[in-house]
């Protein structure tokens, strides 16, 4: 049968600029919850483990991905946590349960061991402090012994711990997902928001230098958004400087198409929360912006029903343990889109999470190391994803799914480091069937040429990368080429890509 082929156009210019990206926005997230840290990045006794217990190969993957951040310690599980727990002599560390993923938490690893661990992956930290069963007092204690250079009870306890130096931690998230209902200390928007307006007051009278993010829904399906957004805004709108999002998607009913769209829902949700947040900024005739830190988001629906298997009460168990899809990786390319789009609002946000918990890197125990499907547009987009972001004027055929109205088959981002004089364009073809022939026109960038068309295509929506076995893994013999002030992109049917092209040097 011939190959059927679909078409569209897109403009692109330098001077249609979003933004310039915050390298942020390819931030991470490791939570105190399955084998993320126990068995992930930490695991004394392993082969590669160094003198602090952390497994190399994991750091050098982490590495690979230049995550520039990284959220810790929690997601659900920072809402019971006592950060005291996890610091000073580990022979004097409580064993806890922890509630919210009813496990054992033996605290071997803290605070100051994940500042060490930072470093060597070459990341920043992004603190969560809990504010369901806890709140400013203990909040207080701890940036004072984070952040505070010595002389004080609780920056000399981190001086006795070994850590001269203060942490300078700069971005602090004030609780985590505090409108669920599962939530340990879960409270009204009203209750959240006075404790985060509070809090945030005394972290800042510790240093002034921070950032803070406040709270948002956990979710667009949240029965409580945007109001939450709206009331929570009204108390702590001049003491944060972010609002968090979270959202994940899952193919459950098995309809690829109506998948793919779901971006479009992401989308979505960016823009109530800008509408919300500047709705509030009106109201209170405030001159600051809220930005938007997406600070989880990911793929996560594969693990839901063997996690209900696990026992509670053991320590790291594999919960969470997303085994992702090739579809899932175009849809993780459609959301990385969508955020650079919104990049003049979004400035953080994380993939939810890092290693083995609904993760791009997966661990053995004791084992290998490896890369998930979706690894693989998480990498290229943070790796050649840094500049500004342009706006890509697109016109494509469109289809409907079971969800969403006018779906592009195409879907687009476009960066232009300046300082590298590279143009990188990023494009799902969501057509399942036929290949997307895409005219790019690049005229203000005279000169440049492609020098690399990366694609991740795969005959089988529902490969999967295991250790040792790779089924889903990028190519470079993408068919793009270069055409009077033009770039003819070859999109091959259900397939992610990157075209890069670079300013040709004349010699002369
Ligand atoms: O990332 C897994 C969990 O998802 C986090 O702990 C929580 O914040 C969210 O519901």
């Amino acid at each position: 049968m011939a190959k059927e082929i679909s078409y569209a156009k897109v403009v692109v210019d330098k001077n249609y600029v979003i933004s310039e990206i915050d390298k942020r926005i390819y931030g991470s997230f490791i939570e105190h919850l399955g084998r993320a840290v126990y068995g992930g990045i930490y695991e004394p006794g392993h082969p590669t483990a160094d003198e602090n217990g952390f497994r190399k190969d994991v750091l050098e993957l982490v590495k690979e991905l230049q995550v520039p951040i990284v959220r810790y310690p929690g997601g659900n599980m920072v809402s019971a946590y006592n950060w005291e727990d996890g610091v000073g002599p580990r022979e004097n560390r409580p064993r806890r349960l922890e509630l919210a993923w009813r496990v054992i938490e033996t605290n071997e690893m803290g605070t100051n061991e994940f500042m060490n661990w930072s470093k060597l992956a070459n990341t920043e930290v992004m603190m969560a402090i809990n504010l369901g069963t806890r709140g400013i007092d203990a909040a207080r204690n701890f940036i004072e012994y984070c952040n505070h250079p010595g002389g004080t009870y609780w920056s000399d306890l981190r001086r006795e711990h070994g850590y001269e130096e203060p942490h300078c931690i700069k971005t602090w998230c004030l609780g985590n997902e505090m409108d669920g209902p599962w939530q340990v200390g879960h409270k009204t928007a009203d209750e959240y928001g006075r404790l985060a307006a509070e809090t945030a007051k005394a972290l800042r009278l510790v240093d002034p230098n921070i950032e803070l993010v406040s709270c948002g829904s956990s979710n667009s399906d949240m029965p409580t958004f945007p109001e939450w957004e709206a009331t929570t805004l009204d108390h702590t709108y001049e003491h944060v400087d972010y609002i968090s999002l979270h959202q994940y998607y899952g193919n459950r009913d098995n309809d690829t198409a109506n998948y793919l769209a779901k971006s479009l829902d992401m989308d979505d949700f960016i823009k109530t929360v800008i509408s919300t947040c500047d709705y509030i900024k009106a109201k209170k005739r405030s001159k600051k912006t809220i930005h938007l830190s997406f600070d989880e988001w990911n793929v996560w629906f594969h693990s839901n029903e063997q996690d209900k298997q696990i026992d509670p009460w053991t320590v790291a168990p594999p919960q969470l343990e997303d085994i992702y899809t090739f579809e899932d990786a175009l849809l993780v390319g459609s959301m990385l889109n969508t955020m650079l789009k919104h990049s003049d609002r979004v400035k953080i946000a994380c993939m939810a999470q890092l290693v083995n918990v609904i993760a791009p890197i997966m661990t053995e125990n004791g084992g290998g190391a490896w890369k998930q499907t979706i690894f693989y547009p998480y990498y290229y987009s943070s790796v050649y994803g840094r500049g500004v972001a342009l706006n890509p004027i697109v016109t494509s055929p469109k289809y409907d799914s079971k969800d969403f109205t006018d779906v592009p088959y195409l879907d687009t981002s476009v960066v232009y480091n300046e300082e590298k004089e590279e143009l990188v364009i990023f494009a799902v073809n969501r057509h399942l069937e036929n290949e997307l022939h895409v005219d790019v026109d690049i005229r203000s960038f005279e000169g440049f040429e492609v020098v690399e068309h990366v694609v991740l295509e795969n005959e089988d929506a529902k490969a999967k990368n295991t250790l040792g076995k790779e089924q889903v893994k990028p190519h470079s013999n993408g068919q793009s080429y270069k055409e009077a002030g033009k770039v003819i992109g070859i999109l091959p049917k259900f397939s992610w890509n990157m075209i890069r092209l670079q300013k040709k040097i004349i010699n002369s």
